[in-house]
């Protein structure tokens, strides 16, 4: 049968490709809601711990429940030693390879591989949401030459990455400003990294494979990529350069029709609700860390690309302030925001894996009229 589509929208820009009970995003109000809430109220007030429980269940759980969730992320957080050894023999490299080919091997040593029950795979999105979140730290920790650190099973998610990572107890502080990080991370509706998930997931293919999928594509500097390429824009910049000299490189950025890492969305028109929080504790752990140059460039480079692109920072904008404000190495930035969307990708495989059907669109063909003739190499 021959089928006839009207033109698709280049990037399929404000297609609807599903229907999702998990995030809400109006680009026109600057409105993201996970489940019906609020970004602006989980971000005051909910754990990353509440967050995964919401979206994995659609409602907000009881005490008891965010208890045995908590224990559940705990039980879950100890790397399978062979993952260890994998960690120590690959080469030195960026760190969104080392965590796709890792996350890849977590698949191998879960209990539940063969078992692609609901329930099996509820335990996989809780088990990859913790043992991601121990990867990174891990390879943080190891990147900058010390040994694994044993997780602590008393410490909360954020706290306790950030104990893997540095040996130390975080400061009540900083594990709040990771803790709204990755609440501020956590999900974002069908952005290109989900779909991908999804995509995978709708093959029937297992979760560890379609979480690798997800992956691959927030490497991209279109989308995750680009926390890290706002903190070597500012490095660039130089920490002992005038703030002016911001403006400068920006500007020349610009008139060479260069992108500006941070900035520009494909759904929100208006300014990026999560850039709100993020700006405020990239302001807030730059003063105390005695660092207020990353944020007060970073508002230059806002003001400069708002009145000359009219384009509002996004996500990552902020973020790379204040990984870097927390002590955070750049190479990790981007697997730090794995280690929150982990929670909203399995949130969303489980979805379609509860109510699959394979997603295979068409495409426009544009290519040379059929029928050619085809001339084998021999009769020339
Ligand atoms: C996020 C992003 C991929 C959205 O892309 P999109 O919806 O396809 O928008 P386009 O790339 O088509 O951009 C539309 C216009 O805005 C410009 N633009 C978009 N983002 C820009 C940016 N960050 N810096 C400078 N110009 C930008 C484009 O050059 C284009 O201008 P033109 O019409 O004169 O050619 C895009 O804004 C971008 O590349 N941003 C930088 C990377 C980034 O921060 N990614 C993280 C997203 S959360």
């Amino acid at each position: 049968m021959m089928i006839t589509t009207a033109k698709p929208k280049s990037g399929l820009e404000d297609t609807v490709a599903t229907s999702s009970e998990i995030c809400f995003l109006d680009g026109d109000r600057g409105v993201l809601a996970y489940c019906g809430y609020d970004i602006h109220d989980l971000a005051r007030q909910a754990t990353f711990e509440e967050v995964c429980y919401l979206l994995w269940h659609r409602r907000l759980p009881t005490r008891a429940e965010l208890g045995d969730l908590q224990s559940q992320l705990v039980a879950a957080r100890p790397l399978p030693e062979p993952v260890l050894r994998l960690m120590r023999a690959l080469p030195a490299g960026d760190g969104m390879d080392v965590l796709r080919t890792l996350t890849s091997a977590l698949g191998h040593y879960d209990p539940d591989v063969a078992d692609q029950s609901a329930q099996a795979n509820y335990r996989k999105a809780v088990r990859l949401t913790a043992q991601i979140a121990s990867l990174v730290a891990t390879m943080g920790r190891m990147g900058a030459g010390g040994g694994p650190i044993q997780p602590d099973p008393v410490l909360g998610h954020a706290a306790n990455f950030l104990y893997m990572l540095t040996g130390e107890r975080p400061s009540g502080l900083a594990t709040r400003a990771l803790d709204v990080a990755l609440v501020l991370h956590a999900d974002h509706e069908l952005n290109a990294s989900t779909f991908a998930a999804r995509v995978a997931a709708a093959t029937l293919t297992d979760i560890h494979s379609a979480i690798v999928a997800a992956i691959c594509t927030l490497k991209g500097p279109l989308h995750g990529g680009a926390n890290a390429d706002v903190m070597r824009l500012l490095l660039e910049i130089g920490p002992g350069a005038p703030v002016e000299k911001a403006e400068d490189v920006v500007r020349a950025k610009l008139a060479r029709k260069e992108k500006i890492p941070g900035f520009g969305h494909r759904v929100y028109h208006t300014e990026d609700p999560r850039a709100t929080h993020l700006r405020q504790m990239s302001r807030d752990l730059g003063q105390r860390a005695g660092q207020p140059i990353w944020y007060e460039m970073s508002q230059r480079i806002e003001a400069l690309v708002k009145s000359e692109k009219k384009l509002n920072p996004n996500v990552d904008f902020y973020s790379a302030s204040t990984y870097y404000a927390l002590g955070i190495a750049i190479d990790l930035f981007t697997p730090i925001f794995a280690v929150s969307r982990v929670s909203g990708w399995t949130a969303h495989v489980l979805e379609q894996y509860a109510n699959n059907r394979l997603i295979r669109p068409r495409a426009e063909y544009v290519g040379p009229q059929y029928p050619q003739c085809y001339v084998p190499l021999d009769a020339g």
